[in-house]
């Protein structure tokens, strides 16, 4: 199995895409700790998992002392940490409605990137005195492209793919400055992907359509499909890979 013996941190794993990372990983062999927020779905998760390798603790990632408590608890399991997935993410949408432009973008931003850059920094300062150590981020293909206009989902303002752009280049950033200290990070882009994120707009069935042509492949992808990714990217099969951003994306980018 890929992840043997590794000790793996997943952030917004309670639902979608982090959930199924949290699966796959233990799947492939890893301990994980599954953080989020959400802590009905973190016991639902453990319920359909049922595995001694699962572990969950709440966990915001805008919250400097949570970052840094579950790398600790990570930690006190096996002594190290293997691998970090950050993977809590939020829309505009998830936002009340009354709340402004300015409101936001900076709760967008404030999970999406400086979640990413604490959860980061937190399992860094672990990862570069063990000179061993993977991080995945998951960006978007809003990350490198912009909202086409046939979807109702960007006035050109929105922080979403603002966020998620900050995160490709963090990818970059760290990457290149600490691949000599044996840390890999790297980052997946994932197309439009089916989880509770998504559920309120492809529940209209024209947007729903037009998301689907968007992509090369005619069709939106599954989260077990990006879990593959991640886990490979977590890996030693990606020993060589490192700043790098991995479209997931049914060839949505190549176009
Ligand atoms: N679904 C898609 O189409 C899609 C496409 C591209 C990228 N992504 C990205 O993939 C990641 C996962 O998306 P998803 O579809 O699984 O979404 P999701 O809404 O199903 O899951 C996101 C999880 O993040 C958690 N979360 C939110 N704020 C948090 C916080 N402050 N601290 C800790 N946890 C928090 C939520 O509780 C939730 O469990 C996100 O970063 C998202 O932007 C999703």
């Amino acid at each position: 199995m890929k992840l043997t013996d590794s000790v793996a941190l997943i952030t917004g794993a309670a639902s979608g895409i982090g959930k199924a990372c949290a699966q796959r990983f233990l799947e492939e062999g890893a301990t994980v700790v599954a953080c989020d927020i959400d802590g009905a779905g973190l016991e639902q998760l453990a319920a359909e998992t049922i595995q001694s390798s699962l572990h969950t603790a709440h966990c915001d990632v805008t919250k400097r002392a949570d970052a840094e408590a579950s790398v600790q608890q990570a930690i006190s399991l096996g002594g190290r940490l293997d691998c970090l997935v950050n993977s809590a993410g939020i829309t505009p949408r998830t936002l009340p409605p009354e709340a402004d432009f300015e409101e936001r973008w900076d709760a967008v931003m404030e999970v999406n990137a400086k979640g990413v850059f604490l959860m980061s920094y937190a399992a860094l300062a672990v990862m570069r005195p063990a000179g061993r150590g993977a991080i995945v981020n998951l960006v978007s293909i809003m990350g490198m492209v912009g909202y086409p206009t046939s979807l109702p989902f960007s006035d050109g303002f929105t922080a979403y793919p603002h966020s998620k752009g900050a995160v490709v280049q963090m990818t970059r950033e760290m990457g290149v400055r600490f691949g000599a200290e044996g840390v890999r990070i790297n980052a997946v882009a994932p197309g439009f992907v089916y989880s509770p994120l998504t559920e309120n707009v492809v529940g209209n069935p024209e947007v729903h359509a037009e998301m689907k042509r968007l992509h090369p492949m005619g069709r939106m992808g599954q989260p077990e499909e990006i879990a593959a990714v991640v886990a490979f990217l977590a890996s030693d099969d990606a020993s060589f890979v490192t700043a790098s951003v991995w479209p997931v994306d049914g060839g949505y980018t190549a176009q």
